[in-house]
C-alpha cells in the first residue's frame, strides 16, 4: 500500500467509522471475536496499515505511528467495553435461579379500629345507609345548640370540651353531622357519620381523648322507635353473629325523646356473666332515641309530619370487644406486635 501520508490518515478515519457502525450492531460474545479478529486480528485491517509504513517517508513514519497507535488504543477500548456489558448480561440471565423462592417483603398491617370502621361502614351500606362526613373542627352552634343543648345547659360540660378561638371547638360527637346533613337535605334521610371526636379526657384503659364514632339518622314519615330497634339488632348480628342480645335502657340525651342507651350482649360470656361485663352480661355501646322535635326546628323540618331515630356507637367500643382488646390505648400506640395481630 504505497500511499502517501495524507491518504493513509484518511482511510484511517473510514476505517473508524466502519468500525463504529459495525460494533453497534453486535450482540454477541462471538459477535464481537469476529469484529476484534476483523480489526485487530494477525491479518487484520490494522496489520495492512503497519505493513505500509515501510513505504513512507524518515519524517512521515512517526506520524502515521502515533495515528495507528490512538485509533488501534480506541478499537481495543470499544471492545473492551462492549465485551464487559455483554459478559455481565450473561450473568444476569444465567445466575437467575428461577425455582428460588421469592425475598418475603413485609407488608404494614392495618390497624383494627379501621378494620372494625370499614366493616361498620360495609353493613349499614349493606342495609341502604348513605355515609355523610363533617368537620372535625365545628362551631358551638352544630357541636351543641341546634342538638338542642343551649348555651347554659347542663349537658355542655366545660371540662369534656376542647374549645378553639372565635367560637369554634374541636367536635365531641358525630352528631353535628346530623344537622348538617338534615340542613342540606329533605327526608327520606338514611345515613351514618363515621368520624374523629375529642373530648378532654385522661387517657386510660376506656378513655381517649381522641376516639371514633358512628352516628346514624333516619328521617321519613312513619319511622318508629321499633325501626331504631330492628336497625340496631341487624346491625348487631352482622357484626357479632346470631346469637347477639340487644338491651334498650331508658336515658337522655337533648337531641332526642325518648331516649335510650343500647347494650349488646357480652360475647365473650354470651351473656352469662364475666370479669369484661362485669358479671352483668351485657356491654354498653351508646346512646340512641327517636329525634327530638326541638331539633326539626333548627333545620325547619315539620315535626308533625316527620318522624326519625338517630344513634352514636363508639368505634373502639366495638372493636375492643370483637377483637377482646382490654386497653383502648392500644389503638394509638402503633406497637407493631399489637398491630401485626391483626
Ligand atoms: N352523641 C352522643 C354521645 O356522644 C351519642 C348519641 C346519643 C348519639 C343519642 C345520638 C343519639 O345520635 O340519638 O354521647
Amino acid at each position: 500500500m504505497p500511499e502517501p501520508l495524507k491518504e493513509l490518515l484518511e482511510s484511517l478515519g473510514l476505517l473508524r467509522d466502519t468500525f463504529n457502525s459495525e460494533i453497534k450492531k453486535v450482540n454477541t460474545p462471538s459477535g464481537l471475536e469476529q469484529l476484534r479478529i476483523k480489526y485487530l486480528g494477525r491479518k487484520g485491517e490494522f496489520t495492512k496499515y503497519f505493513k505500509s509504513m515501510g513505504n513512507l517517508s524518515p519524517e512521515d513514519k512517526p506520524k502515521l505511528g502515533e495515528a495507528l497507535n490512538e485509533s488501534k488504543k480506541y478499537f481495543q477500548d470499544e471492545i473492551a467495553n462492549l465485551q464487559q456489558s455483554l459478559q455481565t448480561k450473561e450473568i444476569e440471565v444465567d445466575d437467575i435461579d428461577l425455582t428460588l423462592p421469592g425475598t418475603f417483603q413485609e407488608i404494614g398491617y392495618q390497624n383494627p379500629l379501621i378494620q372494625v370502621l370499614n366493616e361498620i361502614k360495609e353493613i349499614f351500606a349493606s342495609m341502604g345507609f348513605s355515609i355523610e362526613t363533617g368537620p372535625e373542627v365545628e362551631t358551638e352552634y352544630y357541636n351543641f345548640e341546634a342538638l338542642n343543648v343551649p348555651a347554659d345547659h347542663p349537658a355542655r360540660d366545660l371540662q369534656d370540651t376542647f374549645y378553639l378561638p372565635d367560637g369554634y371547638l374541636l367536635r365531641t360527637h358525630t352528631s353535628p353531622v346530623q344537622i348538617r346533613t338534615m340542613e342540606s337535605r329533605k327526608p327520606p334521610i338514611r345515613i351514618i357519620a363515621p368520624g374523629r371526636c375529642f373530648r378532654k379526657d385522661t387517657p386510660d384503659a376506656s378513655h381517649s381523648p381522641i376516639f371514633h364514632q358512628v352516628e346514624g339518622l333516619v328521617v321519613d314519615k312513619g319511622i318508629a322507635f321499633s325501626h331504631l330497634k330492628g336497625t340496631l339488632l341487624a346491625f348487631a348480628r352482622k357484626m357479632f353473629g346470631s346469637n347477639i342480645g340487644i338491651r334498650f335502657r331508658p336515658s337522655y340525651y337533648p337531641f332526642t325523646e325518648p331516649s335510650a342507651d343500647y347494650d349488646f350482649s357480652c360475647v365473650i360470656c354470651s351473656g352469662k356473666g364475666c370479669r369484661v361485663c362485669k358479671n352483668t352480661g351485657w356491654l354498653e355501646i351508646s346512646g340512641s332515641g327517636m329525634v327530638n322535635p326541638a331539633v326539626y326546628d333548627y333545620v325547619n323540618y315539620d315535626y308533625e309530619t316527620y318522624t326519625g331515630f338517630a344513634w352514636g356507637m363508639g368505634v373502639e367500643r366495638i372493636a375492643m370487644m370483637k377483637y377482646q382488646i382490654d386497653d383502648i390505648r392500644h389503638f394509638y400506640e402503633n406497637d407493631l406486635r399489637f398491630l401485626a395481630q391483626f
